[in-house]
């Protein structure tokens, strides 16, 4: 009984750290985005609709899809999450 309290305690631990892990991790992401975009052009954007302005993007820049070529969606999703986090705050 004890124990295995002790080690949900463990386990809620770590995946809190791993999250705030996650969050500095996709901060340092969104700095691809940042390269050639400023934080202020993604304000009242949400997840969605960046993620969908990002599709736009790739298709009218080849620069822009050259740039997030190597991202992968998991990353993706967790950069757009962050800017649109960042750009309404
Ligand atoms: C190599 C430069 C470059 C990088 C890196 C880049 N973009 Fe872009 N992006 C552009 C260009 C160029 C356009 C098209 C012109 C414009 O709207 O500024 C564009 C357009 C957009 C648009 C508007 C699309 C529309 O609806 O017209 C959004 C939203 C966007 N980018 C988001 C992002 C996000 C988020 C990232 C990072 C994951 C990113 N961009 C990375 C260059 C870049």
């Amino acid at each position: 009984m004890m124990k295995s309290t002790m080690i949900g305690i463990a386990v809620l631990g770590m995946m809190g750290w791993h999250a705030a892990a996650l969050a500095g991790d996709a901060a340092g992401k969104a700095e691809v985005c940042i390269d050639c975009h400023e934080l202020e052009e993604f304000k009242g954007m949400d997840a969605a609709a960046l993620a969908a302005g990002v599709e736009t993007g790739n298709a009218d820049s080849k620069m822009m899809a050259k740039a997030l070529a190597d991202v992968s969606p998991e990353d993706l999703q967790a950069i757009v999450d962050h800017l649109a986090a960042e750009a309404n705050k």
